[in-house]
C-alpha cells in the first residue's frame, strides 16, 4: 500500500491534481471507480446525506464499517479511505484498533479529523503500517462546539495554527491532508509549505487536489448544498420525476372493480 500513497506525493511533485470523491454504497463506488477517480472516501458525512442526521456526530463505527464493506466491493483502482467517526480515536490505542477495523472492512487507508492535537494517534496508526490521511481546517465533528460551519484561517493566529497543524500531520506520517473550508490564500501557503498533497474542500483552487461529497456534486441532497459546490447533475430531480411518472402510470392502470 505504501506505493499507492507514494503515488500521491509524486503527483504533487509533478503538479498533477488529485481528484477525490465520497461514496457510501456499492453502485456509487463502482461508478466513481470506473470513472477513474483517484481516491474514494467513505466519509462520515454519510451520517447526513444517507442516514439523515443533523450532523456527523451521531455516526457510529458500526455505521462506517457497514458502508465501507459495501464500497470496498465496488472499488478496483482508487485508493479507498475510511473516515474514523467521532470518539473512535480518543487515545492512540483506540485509534489503532479502529483503523485496523477499517482495514478489515476493506479500506486501504484511514482519515481522522484533527491536527497537532492528534499527533500521537496519527503516529500510532502510521507505525501500525496503515496509510493515513489527515483532515484539518473546519472539522465537522466539532460543529456543535463551533456553532456552525465557519471558514478557517481568517485571522493571523488561525492561519498560523493551520500551518502548524499541516506541518505536524506531515511529520507524524500522513500521506495527504484534507483542508476543509480554509481561506484560499492560506490553503495556497500550506500547499507550498509541505511535501504531502493538500486535498481541498471549499479551500480554493491552489490545493494539490479536490474532494467533494458526491451527493453534493450530483445534486442528490437538494435540501442543503454548501456554498462552494456547483452541482454537475441534478439527480434528486431525476428521482422525483421518475417517481412521479411511476405513480401516474400505476394510478392510471387501475383495474376496474369487479361486480362480484
Ligand atoms: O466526511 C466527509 O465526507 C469528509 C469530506 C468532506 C472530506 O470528511
Amino acid at each position: 500500500m505504501q506505493n499507492a500513497t507514494e503515488k500521491f506525493r509524486a503527483m504533487k511533485q509533478h503538479g498533477e491534481k488529485i481528484a477525490a470523491l465520497t461514496a457510501c454504497d456499492y453502485p456509487t463506488a463502482r461508478l466513481l471507480d470506473e470513472s477513474g477517480i483517484d481516491i474514494i472516501l467513505v466519509g462520515d458525512s454519510l451520517g447526513m446525506v444517507v442516514l439523515g442526521y443533523q450532523d456527523t456526530t451521531s455516526v457510529t463505527l458500526a455505521d462506517m464499517l457497514h458502508h465501507t464493506r459495501s464500497v470496498a466491493r465496488g472499488v478496483k483502482n482508487a485508493l479507498l479511505v475510511g473516515d474514523m467517526p467521532i470518539h473512535t480515536f480518543d487515545t492512540p490505542g483506540q485509534a489503532v484498533d479502529t483503523a485496523k477495523k477499517f482495514v478489515d472492512a476493506g479500506a486501504q487507508a484511514v482519515k481522522l479529523e484533527g491536527g497537532a492535537s492528534h499527533v500521537a494517534q496519527i503516529e500510532a496508526i502510521t507505525r501500525a503500517g496503515i496509510p493515513f490521511m489527515a483532515h484539518i481546517g473546519m472539522l465537522p465533528q466539532h460543529v456543535r462546539e463551533e456553532g456552525g460551519y465557519r471558514v478557517k484561517g481568517r485571522t493571523q493566529s488561525e492561519a498560523e495554527a493551520l500551518l502548524a497543524d499541516a506541518r505536524a500531520v506531515e511529520e507524524a506520517g500522513a500521506f495527504s491532508v484534507v483542508l476543509e473550508i480554509v481561506v484560499a490564500d492560506i490553503a495556497k501557503q500550506i500547499t507550498k509549505a509541505i511535501n504531502i498533497p493538500t486535498i481541498g474542500i471549499g479551500s480554493g483552487e491552489h490545493c494539490d487536489g479536490q474532494i467533494l461529497v458526491t451527493h453534493d456534486l450530483i445534486g442528490l441532497f437538494p435540501w442543503f448544498t454548501p456554498k462552494f459546490v456547483s452541482p454537475q447533475a441534478h439527480v434528486a430531480e431525476e428521482i422525483r420525476s421518475a417517481a412521479r411518472a411511476f405513480i401516474e402510470r400505476t394510478r392510471n392502470s387501475r383495474t376496474r372493480p369487479s361486480r362480484g
